[in-house]
């Protein structure tokens, strides 16, 4: 099934509830690894890193620090930072995702980590005002926000100071684009308005891990841009350390126009235009 438009919810509270019924469904799939390679899990278990090597590298000395991961899904990323020496705490809304990142935990005998379900909106006092040394974020989060300066508030209380923010996100010229035939050529063409402040709200079936998986959802996302990003972490606290953009991106909307780079990562094929698909933000808490 096709993912097609869907009405608007009433509200930002509607939309945001519709969207948690959806990931509760999806974190048992995921946990499961079924469908596509996506989540990896057999191959995470027995020691495979989820984290893209320049994730590792920018985001530096680890070992020892406390890190926050918000939106943490089913605990893949948190743990994999866990493996790299952080002591990790995953903050989601899913109920669901939660107890499967805790199952995780428990099957690889990592005892120093914690997971905490709480809305991003809430976590300052659902982590009791904690401050850590950093906090990670990304591959797919951004876009079920519908506050980015919000979010960005949230993030300058939750980082101590001279720690960093570390974001790996999707391009939102990647997020908008779409294949589309133009004089027998397939070119990437916009499907969304970008300075649109109204959800993009769709129902269809599937998900970006397994796209046989039958549940069907109506979901709502957020579009965001760099300045969005970039100006609301600057108002909250934050020097931008860097934007690094690539041509690779987590995740394979488009099986027909998109190659496998490397595990959990996805190109455009030889040939195409080339467009930035995915990009990293590292920013240090002044
Ligand atoms: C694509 S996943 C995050 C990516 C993660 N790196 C992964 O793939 O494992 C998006 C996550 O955001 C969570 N989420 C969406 N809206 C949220 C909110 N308002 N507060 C907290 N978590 C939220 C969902 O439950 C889901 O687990």
């Amino acid at each position: 099934m096709e993912w097609i438009p869907a009405p608007l919810p009433n509200s930002i509270e509607e939309g945001i509830k519709e969207n948690l019924i959806s990931w509760d469904q999806l974190a048992n799939s995921h946990a499961q690894g079924k469908g596509s390679e996506f989540y990896r899990i057999d191959n995470w278990l027995s020691g495979e890193t989820t984290l893209a090597p320049w994730e590792i590298r920018e985001i530096g000395a680890i070992s020892g620090k406390t890190l926050l991961h918000l939106q943490c899904h089913i605990g893949t990323d948190t743990l994999s930072w866990s493996r790299e020496g952080a002591i990790v705490t995953g903050l989601d809304f899913s109920t669901n995702s939660i107890k499967e990142a805790e199952r995780f935990a428990e099957l690889m005998g990592i005892r120093n980590s914690r997971f905490v379900i709480s809305r991003v909106q809430d976590a300052v006092e659902s982590l009791d005002g904690e401050k850590f040394d950093v906090l990670y974020t990304g591959k797919g989060a951004l876009c079920w926000l519908p506050d980015i300066e919000e979010w960005a508030t949230v993030c300058s209380k939750l980082v101590k100071q001279g720690g960093i923010l570390y974001l790996e996100e999707s391009t939102p010229m990647f997020n908008a684009l779409t294949p589309m035939k133009f004089q027998k050529e397939t070119v990437f063409g916009l499907k969304y308005d970008l300075f649109n402040k109204n959800p993009v709200s769709e129902i269809g079936q599937g998900s970006y891990a397994d796209p046989n998986w039958p549940g069907k959802m109506r979901i709502h996302t957020w579009e965001y841009t760099y300045g969005g990003i970039i100006n609301a972490l600057v108002r909250n606290g934050f020097r931008i350390e860097h934007l690094n953009e690539r041509d690779e991106v987590f995740f394979n909307p488009h099986p027909e126009n998109l190659v496998k780079s490397r595990s959990n990562y996805w190109s455009l094929k030889e040939n195409s235009l080339k467009f930035p698909l995915s990009f990293s933000i590292k920013a240090t808490r002044i």
